[in-house]
C-alpha cells in the first residue's frame, strides 16, 4: 500500500474530479438577459412560469415562489395557522433554519429526535413530543432522502396537526412514486447556490391545499389577495417574494436537475456498493419507498471500531488529504446552538411562555450523528465512475493506514 497522501504520497482520489458548482446552464443566462431586457424585474410571467413548472416537477398542485429557504418555512408556518405560543416539532439534525423558523413566528419549538440509521425526524420521538399545545410537525428530508411519511403522515392526522416538509434538500425526490413536498400542509425548498436547483437565493412553497395555497400568496405579498398589485392590504405580513432574476436562473437550471439527479444516483449506487462493503462504514438503509432521490450532501456514519480506534476527524483530515472532500457537519445538534439559550428564544415568545431548557435535551440520535457523521456535497456525484471508485479507494487505503494514524494521535 503506497505512503498516505499526508505523508507525501500520492493521493488515492487524484481520478476524482468534480464539477464545479453552481454550474451555469446556458438557457438561465438567455432567460437572464431576456428579464434584463424586458423592464419586468419584479413578479410577472416569469415568476409564474417557475411556479407552475416547479409545481408540475413535484407532483404539488401550487407554488409560491419566494426569496429563500429559511422565510419559505416560516411562510409556510404562518399561512399553517401558528399563533404566538402553540408549540411545533421540530427536527433536532438539520440546518437550523428547520427549527429556528418556529419561535421567528412567535412559537415554541419542541425537538425530536433524530434516527442515526436515516439521519431524519424520529416517527417515535415526534409522538413522544406532542402536547395539548402541540400544532404541527416540521420535518426535513435530510440530504435528499425521504422521512418515513407512511408514519408521520398518520400521526399528524391522529392528532390533527399540520406537516410542514422541509425539503431544501430533496429536490427532485421521491416517496412511493411521488415527489415530496405537497403530503403534508406545505413543503419548503431552497435554491441557495450550493442546493441541486441553485438561484443565487431563493426558494418555493408547495402544497396540495386552495385555502393554504391563496393565504401563503397573500402573506408572501405584505398582504395583498392573490392577483393584486396596489394598496389594499388584507393580512399583516411581510414581503417573501422571489425577484424575476432568480426565477430566471432557476428555471434554467431546473432543465438540468432531472438529468443529473439520475447520474447522481447511478454513482450513489456504484459509491454504496463499495462502501457497504467497508467495515466502520455505516450506510443509509436502502428503502424501496423511495423511488427517486434528490440530493444536497449526501452522508454516512463513521465508526472508529472499524478503523483501529482512529479518530473521526483524523479519518475526516486524512481522506481529504487524498482527495476526497468530506467534512464533519454539524457541531452540535440545532437545540444546543447558541441562538436557542433560553433568553435568546425568550425574547421572541408571548410573555410566560414555558420555554424547554433545551441545552441539556438528552436526544441521543442527534449527538450520535454529531459524533459520527461524515458528509459530502452532491456534486461529487457527478465525477464519472472512476473517480467515484477512487473515493471508496482512498477510504480503504485510510483504513490500511488506521493504526499507524491511531499510534500518531495518542
Ligand atoms: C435543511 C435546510 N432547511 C432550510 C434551509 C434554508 O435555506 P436558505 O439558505 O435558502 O434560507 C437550508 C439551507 O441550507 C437547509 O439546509
Amino acid at each position: 500500500m503506497p505512503d498516505l497522501a499526508i505523508d507525501g504520497g500520492p493521493a488515492a482520489a487524484e481520478a476524482l474530479s468534480i464539477p464545479e458548482w453552481p454550474q451555469p446552464v446556458a438557457e438561465s443566462r438567455e432567460n437572464l438577459l431576456e428579464v434584463f431586457e424586458s423592464g419586468t424585474w419584479c413578479r410577472g410571467p416569469w415568476i409564474e412560469r417557475l411556479e407552475d413548472e416547479f409545481a408540475d416537477y413535484h407532483d404539488a398542485e401550487h407554488a409560491i415562489a419566494v426569496s429563500n429557504g429559511t422565510v419559505a418555512i416560516e411562510l409556510a408556518l404562518r399561512a399553517a395557522g401558528v399563533e404566538p405560543g402553540d408549540e411545533v416539532i421540530v427536527p433536532s439534525y438539520s440546518f437550523i433554519a428547520s427549527a429556528s423558523a418556529v419561535p421567528t413566528v412567535g412559537a415554541i419549538p419542541r425537538f425530536a429526535d433524530t434516527d442515526p440509521a436515516t439521519f431524519t425526524i424520529d416517527p417515535d420521538s415526534v409522538r413522544e413530543q406532542i402536547t395539548a399545545d402541540t400544532v404541527g410537525v416540521v420535518g426535513v428530508h435530510f440530504a435528499g432522502y425521504p422521512m418515513d411519511l407512511d408514519e408521520l403522515v398518520p400521526i399528524c392526522e391522529e392528532h390533527d396537526l399540520f406537516l410542514i416538509e422541509d425539503a431544501a434538500h430533496a429536490h427532485g425526490s421521491e416517496w412511493r412514486g411521488r415527489k415530496v413536498g405537497a403530503f403534508g400542509a406545505f413543503g419548503t425548498f431552497s435554491f441557495q447556490e450550493s442546493k441541486s436547483l441553485p438561484s443565487g437565493e431563493g426558494g418555493i412553497v408547495v402544497t396540495d391545499d386552495d385555502v393554504l395555497a391563496e393565504r401563503a400568496r397573500t402573506m408572501q405579498n405584505i398582504g395583498r389577495a392573490q392577483g393584486e398589485t396596489g394598496y389594499r392590504h388584507y393580512t399583516l405580513s411581510s414581503n417573501s417574494r422571489m425577484s424575476a432574476f432568480q426565477a430566471a436562473v432557476a428555471l434554467g437550471q431546473l432543465e438540468t436537475l432531472p438529468a443529473e439527479n439520475e447520474r447522481r444516483e447511478e454513482n450513489e449506487e456504484i459509491l454504496l456498493s463499495e462502501l457497504e462493503a467497508i467495515d466502520g462504514v455505516r450506510t443509509k438503509p436502502r428503502d424501496d419507498r423511495i423511488t427517486a432521490r434528490g440530493y444536497c450532501l449526501e452522508n454516512f456514519r463513521y465508526d472508529p471500531d472499524g478503523f483501529d480506534g482512529l479518530s473521526r476527524e483524523r479519518f475526516v483530515e486524512a481522506l481529504r488529504t487524498e482527495g476526497v472532500p468530506v467534512f464533519d457537519g454539524y457541531e452540535v445538534p440545532i437545540y444546543r446552538q447558541p441562538a436557542f439559550f433560553r433568553d435568546e428564544v425568550r425574547r421572541l415568545l408571548p410573555p410566560g411562555a414555558e420555554i424547554p431548557d433545551y441545552r441539556n435535551l438528552p436526544l441521543p440520535g442527534a449527538e450520535q450523528l454529531c459524533r459520527e457523521n461524515v458528509a459530502y456535497s452532491h456534486p461529487l456525484l457527478l465525477a464519472d465512475e472512476e473517480g467515484i471508485r477512487a473515493v471508496a479507494d482512498a477510504i480503504r487505503k485510510v483504513q490500511a493506514h488506521a493504526a499507524d494514524l491511531r499510534a500518531r494521535e495518542a
